[in-house]
C-alpha cells in the first residue's frame, strides 16, 4: 500500500490526522493496550446514553429468558459492566490494563470473575468457559485483522450454551480509522456456525452509517453441548 493509497478516500486535515494514526496503528491488541495503559475509557459507546440503553436492552434480555449465566469476549474498563444485572458473569480481554481495572472495580463482587484472553492460546476443549449467555459489545468493528476476527468469532459463538447477543454494526465501509473495520459478520455467522440462527436484531440507539444493532443468536436444540 503506497502513502497515496493511504489518504486517497479523505479530505483536507482530517486526511493528515488520519494517516497519521494509520502510521502508529500496529495491531487491533496493541492499540487497546496503549489506550487504557493511557488511561482512557472503553469509549463513549459504553458511557451515558449509548451505554445505558446497552444495559437497558441486556438486563430485560437476562430477565425475560432467565439466563443464569454471561460471558463476555471483550469486557473493556467495566464501566459497561457496572450497569449490567447478570446472576453470574466472566468477562475476558486482550488488554492486561483494562482486566486490571475490571479487578479493581469489581473487587469483592464474587459473581464477577476476569481473564485476560489470548486468541491464539485459547484452547477451550473442555467447555470451561462457557455460559447461557456470551456477549460481544462494541467489538467485532474493532476486530481489523483476518485472523483475529476468525478467532474471536469462533470463540465466542462456543462459549454460548443457549443465546449469542452482538452488538455491532453488519456492513462494510471504507474510510474509518485504522482501529475500525465494519464487517458484515452475519455472514460469517451464516457459513460457519449452522447450529445457531439469527432470532431477533434490535435498532440500536444510534443512527447513521456504521451504526450498531443488537443482534440475537439462538443455538438449536440439536445443537446444544
Ligand atoms: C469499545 S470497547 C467495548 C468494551 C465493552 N464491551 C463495552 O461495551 O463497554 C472494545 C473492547 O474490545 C477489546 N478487544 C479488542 N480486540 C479484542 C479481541 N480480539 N478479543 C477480545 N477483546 C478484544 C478491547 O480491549 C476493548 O476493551
Amino acid at each position: 500500500m503506497t502513502v497515496k493509497d493511504l489518504v486517497r478516500p479523505l479530505p483536507g486535515v482530517r486526511r493528515l490526522s488520519m494517516l497519521r494514526q494509520r502510521i502508529a496503528f500496529c495491531s487491533s491488541e496493541s492499540f487497546w493496550e496503549r489506550r487504557y495503559a493511557q488511561g482512557l475509557t472503553s469509549g463513549h459507546g459504553s458511557y451515558g446514553a449509548l451505554g445505558e440503553a446497552k444495559a437497558t436492552f441486556l438486563n430485560a434480555f437476562v430477565r425475560e429468558h432467565s439466563v443464569r449465566s454471561v460471558i463476555e469476549f471483550g469486557c473493556g474498563d467495566g464501566h459497561q459492566l457496572s450497569m449490567a444485572d447478570y446472576p453470574r458473569y466472566v468477562g475476558v480481554d486482550v488488554s492486561r490494563t483494562a482486566i486490571a481495572l475490571c479487578k479493581r472495580k469489581f473487587d469483592g463482587d464474587p459473581s464477577k470473575s476476569f481473564f485476560l484472553y489470548d486468541g491464539v492460546c485459547f484452547v477451550d476443549r473442555g467447555r470451561l468457559f462457557t455460559a447461557d449467555l456470551a456477549i460481544s459489545l462494541d467489538v467485532i468493528y474493532h476486530l481489523i485483522e483476518e485472523a483475529v476476527f476468525e478467532r474471536y468469532m469462533e470463540h465466542l459463538f462456543n462459549s454460548g450454551e443457549r443465546f449469542v447477543v452482538v452488538y455491532s454494526s453488519n456492513t462494510v465501509m471504507r474510510g474509518t480509522a485504522p482501529y475500525v473495520r465494519h464487517r458484515h459478520f452475519t455472514t460469517w455467522v451464516d457459513a460457519n456456525c449452522p447450529q445457531w440462527s439469527l432470532a431477533q436484531v434490535t435498532g440500536g440507539p444510534n443512527t447513521g452509517p456504521g451504526r450498531a444493532d443488537f443482534f440475537v443468536y439462538e443455538r438449536s436444540e440439536s445443537g446444544r453441548k
